[in-house]
């Protein structure tokens, strides 16, 4: 008897449609104020609290911009990351010589999903960079980074 409830259950989990993640940014006020000016707001989840670390530590010199801000700011800010940072899924996001990597577009992961597109692509001026993701992702600002919601512009 037991059998026969038993494969049912199983089936109906295996036809589940797999969990899409979701990147929404959790609510902080320092972070948005201070790392969505130049650039849309990239989930902490995105990268491993290692890299969040470095990153906050060379603020004067991020990606050729003065990001500097006062300690205060930069300790609450580093903490909100480090604290909503990316787990076992994102991996270590190290490089080669196992320094935390500080982008989220050199990470394997971030690799893996955009094989197919060209780095001629990622340089169309409807693009400009693969930091860009918004120009693809329409849905990016609420963490919807599937798929379905993917539209690469002309
Ligand atoms: C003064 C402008 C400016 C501010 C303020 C700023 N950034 Fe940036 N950030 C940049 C630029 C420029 C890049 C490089 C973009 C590119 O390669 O297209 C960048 C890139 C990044 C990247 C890497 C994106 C990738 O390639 O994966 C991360 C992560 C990042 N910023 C986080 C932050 C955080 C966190 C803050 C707030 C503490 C912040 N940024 C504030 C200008 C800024
Ligand atoms: C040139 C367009 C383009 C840009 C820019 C881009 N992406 Fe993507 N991304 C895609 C495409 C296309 C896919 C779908 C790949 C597939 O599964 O076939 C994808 C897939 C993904 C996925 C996997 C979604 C899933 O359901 O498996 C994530 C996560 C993602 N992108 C994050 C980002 C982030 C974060 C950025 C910016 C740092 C970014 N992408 C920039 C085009 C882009």
């Amino acid at each position: 008897m037991k059998k026969l409830i038993v494969l049912p259950l199983l089936l109906a989990v295996l036809v589940l449609p797999a969990h899409a993640d979701n990147y929404s940014v959790p609510k902080n006020p320092a972070f948005e104020a201070e790392c969505t000016s130049c650039h849309m707001a990239y989930p902490p989840q995105m990268l491993h609290a290692d890299s969040w670390r470095a990153l906050m530590n060379g603020l004067s010199k991020h990606f050729g911009s003065d990001a500097s801000l006062d300690e205060k700011r930069r300790a609450a800010i580093t903490d909100f990351l480090v604290a909503n940072a990316g787990g076992r899924k994102t991996g270590t996001t190290r490089d080669a010589g196992s320094q935390p990597l500080l982008r989220i577009t050199e990470t394997a992961r971030f690799e893996k999903k955009h094989r197919e597109i060209s780095a001629a692509t990622f340089k169309r001026a409807s693009i400009k960079s693969p930091a860009n993701c918004t120009a693809c992702h329409a849905q990016a600002a609420t963490g919807n980074y599937s798929e379905h919601s993917v539209r690469i512009p002309k």
